[in-house]
């Protein structure tokens, strides 16, 4: 067995080396399974059991190509991940990171009635771009604890009876999403297709006074459109907990007051981190056992 006990991500030689040792490996968002990992003879690995449900990391097509099968950890973090999507969404409304830093920075002279202004989330209305497991989450918090009017895109619609439960939740395509939401959070997956479906011109059709939130991948926004956008008012605010080239923040990003940015901490709670273990640990299990792991995602 090899022992990450650091947690260092390795590097593409790093990770040639390990998949021509091992049997199987766990895998971080932070490591890049390129189709030239996978091509590195000798390859020992029959098996990626990826920590975490995005796989954007993995080249599935090259994995599938060498025979290697690749499994990811759903469900266990949907409600963490929307939790932390809906904390984000409040925070940035109520310029609570910007409060607490006047605060901290012992600046605060006492109350007054035009202080940290920021914008009302209930009854209002929320675009959800993607509406998977995530997506789901969120718009369940935001209607049913925030009394808010959900929208959203989806390749399907959802069932009737769950865009009830929602408060007749709204398919649109992103454009009118874009228009008629004070807050937009994405949770659709990175893919070729979703890179930068947020730029320049779909940020211009959002309301001056609308938040978009991500908690799904950072290069779905275009973040240098982004900071434009937000530093010409085009937006209102940003909550992110995802950037397009972790860990490095574009600069404009961090002298903002009107942006919340989190460190990708989307599922980061003990119970949530230990259930993500348990079920890397099933899927390998399973593939070790001459089972079908629970969780493939290669197909
Ligand atoms: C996930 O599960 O996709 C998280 O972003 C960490 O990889």
């Amino acid at each position: 067995m090899i022992l990450n006990e650091d947690d260092r991500s390795f590097d593409p030689a790093e990770l040639q080396r390990v998949l021509g040792r091992v049997d199987g490996v766990i895998a971080f968002v932070t490591e890049r399974y390129t189709a030239e990992v996978f091509a590195a003879e000798p390859r020992r690995a029959g098996i990626v059991a990826n920590f975490g449900v995005g796989v954007n990391h993995i080249d599935l097509d090259a994995a599938r190509a060498r025979g290697v099968m690749v499994t990811n950890t759903p469900d266990v973090l949907t409600d963490c991940t929307a939790d932390l999507a809906m904390t984000l969404l409040l925070m940035v409304a109520r310029r609570a990171g910007e409060a607490e830093r006047y605060l901290r920075a012992g600046r605060w002279a006492g109350w007054k009635p035009g202080d940290f202004l920021g914008a009302r989330v209930t009854g209002k209305t929320l675009g959800v771009v993607g509406m998977g497991r995530i997506g789901q989450g969120l718009a369940r918090r935001a209607h049913h604890g925030f009394g808010m009017r959900v929208l959203y895109t989806s390749p399907r619609a959802l069932p009737a009876d769950a865009e009830r439960s929602l408060g007749m939740a709204t398919r649109l395509d992103l454009d009118d999403l874009l228009r008629g939401s004070d807050f937009v959070s994405i949770h659709c997956p990175s893919t070729p297709v979703t890179r930068h479906l947020i730029d320049a011109g779909r940020l211009a059709r959002m309301r001056k006074d609308a938040f978009v939130i991500n908690t799904a991948r950072g290069d779905v926004i275009d973040e240098a459109a982004l900071v434009d956008a937000l530093q010409r008012g085009v937006i209102a605010g940003a909550g992110l907990d995802v950037f397009e080239r972790e860990p490095e923040i574009t600069a404009g990003l961090l002298q903002m007051e009107n942006v919340v940015l989190l460190p990708h901490t989307g599922s980061s709670t003990m119970d949530t981190r230990v259930a993500m273990g348990r079920r890397v640990l099933q899927n390998l299990q399973a593939f070790f056992a001459g089972r079908e792991p629970p969780d493939r995602v290669d197909r």
